[in-house]
């Protein structure tokens, strides 16, 4: 059989972005806007985007961020808070602005120290939410120190995320950055309104692959990397095309200071070669034929969105790259997502 070299699929989204803001947005900024038409794009700014307004104001700093040349939408989420005002979430939803609101469980991950302490404090919220259909965004993991963080999504699942399906059967939920087989499980049992996002690294690296030899900062992340029978379920969803998984970088970029030190930092900046790594992956297993809908179409008809109406070419070549290992930001470096394989798939500009 021949080999495929080559796919053209509708311009992809990302549905799990962090840009950060300042110097680093800038430098970030346009390694996504060149492949992606629009992107989920994280509150977890320091302070984090808690209002309306602020998603505004953010919003602003992005575009004025983006190269003239350039275009891209970005899709602004708000931080949910154990102090969010249903009214101002309404009126955000309603102007437009406001795509998704973002559950970070306190203390789970980098900037979540004003994550929701206990959900029952947000259903208010949660009850608007699910009247205007407006999707809540979940980092499914539980922050306890009896919980192993190698447990800290499955026990998640069980103990917040089946208790809230049941109470807001109409509230549309995304298991962000999906991890385990019990993510993957939790998706496929809703009977609609639930979907799951994947991180390319997440369908490529286990946790092996970040700890043995060496400890390796640049895959780690949160959630973790799980045990390979958790990665082999990640891309059986993945690749399987199923409308309820879609894609989400989750590219967290930190500088190399904050990740090669004594208390490194999680967070994988992976928006170079994202969607390279998903050809890999996608052909290594035989489906290309499903990454448009994986990368292109799930998203949007999750989001009641159009897909892009351009397209990108994916090409492979015989030799892999080139590709940029570490971009500058201002003077500190940010290192890029390397799989560990020669990476031939490139996306052609
Ligand atoms: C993210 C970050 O750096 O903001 N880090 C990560 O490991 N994914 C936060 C997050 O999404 O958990
Ligand atoms: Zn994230």
């Amino acid at each position: 059989m021949n080999e495929r070299t080559s796919l053209r699929i509708a311009r992809p989204d990302d549905w799990h972005l962090h840009l950060r803001d300042g110097e680093m947005l800038k430098a970030v900024l346009p390694y996504t806007a060149r492949h992606f038409a629009r992107a989920i794009v994280m509150p977890n700014l320091s302070p984090p985007v808690t209002t309306t307004a602020m998603a505004y104001a953010y919003r602003e700093r992005i575009l004025a961020a983006l190269p003239s040349a350039m275009t891209f939408t970005p899709l602004m989420t708000l931080y949910l808070t154990d102090t969010t005002d249903a009214g101002d979430v309404r009126a955000g939803a309603k102007a437009g602005l406001i795509s998704a609101v973002k559950l970070y469980p306190a203390g789970a991950t980098t900037n979540s120290a004003h994550g929701v302490r206990d959900i029952e404090r947000v259903h208010g919220v949660l009850e608007t939410m699910a009247e205007i259909g407006l999707p809540l965004l979940v980092h499914g993991e539980v922050v306890a120190d009896d919980v192993d963080i190698f447990d800290r999504e499955a026990v998640f699942i069980d103990t917040v995320l089946f208790p809230l399906r049941e109470r807001f059967p109409s509230l549309k939920i995304v298991l962000e950055h999906v991890t385990t087989y019990q993510g993957v499980d939790f998706v496929m049992a809703a009977d609609g309104g639930t979907a799951g996002t994947i991180t390319p690294h997440h369908l490529i690296l286990n946790r092996n692959a970040m700890l043995v030899g060496g400890m390796r900062p640049h895959y780690f992340c949160l959630p973790v990397a799980k045990r390979e029978a958790h990665r082999l379920a990640l891309r059986k969803a993945a690749t399987s095309g199923d409308e309820r998984f879609f894609l989400g970088t989750d590219s967290a970029p930190h500088g190399d200071g904050a990740k090669q030190s004594a208390c490194g930092c999680a967070g994988i900046f992976n928006a170079p070669v994202a969607l390279a790594c998903l050809a890999h992956v996608f052909e290594e297993d035989g489906a290309l034929d499903a990454l448009e809908r994986f990368a292109s179409l799930n998203g949007p008809k999750f989001y009641a969105l159009e897909p892009n109406r351009d397209t990108v070419m994916l090409e492979k070549s015989a030799a892999p790259g080139p590709f940029e290992a570490q971009i500058d930001v201002g003077t500190d470096k940010v290192t890029v997502f390397d799989p560990g394989f020669r990476l031939c798939w490139r996306v052609r500009s």
